[in-house]
């Protein structure tokens, strides 16, 4: 498959690990990228980092849990900068939600940052790229939404949500010019996997993650899950009954 090149790109989430190595990936490719978050020091270094390269990084200070303000924000952007055809909805928390200690605010963190800051993300180009017919949109969602894994009801439950809504894109607009791929990746080392405590097999560095993500991007692979060996686990996971995951599981833990 012919990779392909990016005239404007927007990535969430790039004030660090994955969102911060795709933006810097693409910039020294020649992408005008726009990094957003909530952290912009962070991301004015990565704009830095971007033009001693040779590259072009533009800090975008974006909290996307403020759906609304994140929607108008990136569509201005769209219309500035002449229409985005690569937006990457990466931006994402990872915090653990147990059942027995439950807390709210923690769910409707989780869910107002991977469920409706990364649809209202999307949401924002969706309708501009369907009118030029050009554009690529990028969901990272996680191999975590393969089944609801322990201490995780809001994480796998939000990424799920984020999988399936990529699907329905994906086959909304297939024979358009509008791709759509959705990204499921294992354990890879960032601030988000720094404080887990459990195992976590196949870890991977952040910049080979980033290298294989961003190729399946350009690819305009439509599914990436990796490494294969925790994608191939989750498969097979996903296909078991009920009656044998829960057991499999708690005995994991
Ligand atoms: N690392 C893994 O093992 C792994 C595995 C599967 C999937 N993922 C997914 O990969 C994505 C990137 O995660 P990562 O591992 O690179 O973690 P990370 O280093 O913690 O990065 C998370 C990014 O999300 C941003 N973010 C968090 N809340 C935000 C908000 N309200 N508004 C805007 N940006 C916000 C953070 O920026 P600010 O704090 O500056 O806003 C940061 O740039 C996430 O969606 C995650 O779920 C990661």
């Amino acid at each position: 498959m012919a990779e392909r090149k990016y005239e404007a790109a927007l990535v969430t989430g790039a004030s660090s690990g994955l969102g911060r190595g795709l933006a810097l990936w693409f910039a020294q490719r020649g992408t005008r990228v726009f990094a957003a978050a909530r952290r912009v020091e962070q991301l004015r270094t990565l704009a830095e980092e971007a033009r001693a390269a040779g590259g072009t990084v533009e800090p975008v200070e974006l909290d996307v849990s403020q759906a609304d303000r994140t929607l108008e924000r990136i569509q201005r952007i769209d219309a500035d900068c002449g229409g985005l055809d690569l937006v990457v909805a990466n931006a994402g928390v990872g915090l653990e939600t147990y059942a027995k200690r439950f807390n709210w605010e923690r769910v409707k963190q989780i869910l107002d940052v991977n469920v409706t800051g990364a649809a209202a993300t999307l949401s924002a180009v969706l309708p501009k790229m369907v009118e030029r017919n050009k554009g690529h949109l990028v969901g990272v969602s996680s191999l975590a939404a393969f089944r609801g894994l322990p201490r995780n009801a809001a994480y796998s439950g939000s990424k799920a949500f984020l999988s399936t809504f990529m699907e329905s894109l994906r086959v909304d607009l297939r024979g358009t010019g509008v791709r759509v791929t959705c990204i499921y990746p294992g354990f890879v080392k960032t601030e988000m996997t720094a404080p887990n405590k459990h195992p976590m097999p196949f870890l991977l560095e952040p910049e080979e993650a980033v290298e294989r993500m961003a190729r399946a991007i350009t690819r305009g692979v439509p599914v990436f899950a990796f490494p294969w060996q925790m994608s191939t686990a989750m498969k097979l996971v996903k296909a078991i009954p009920d009656s044998l995951f829960d057991p499999l599981v708690r005995k994991l833990r």
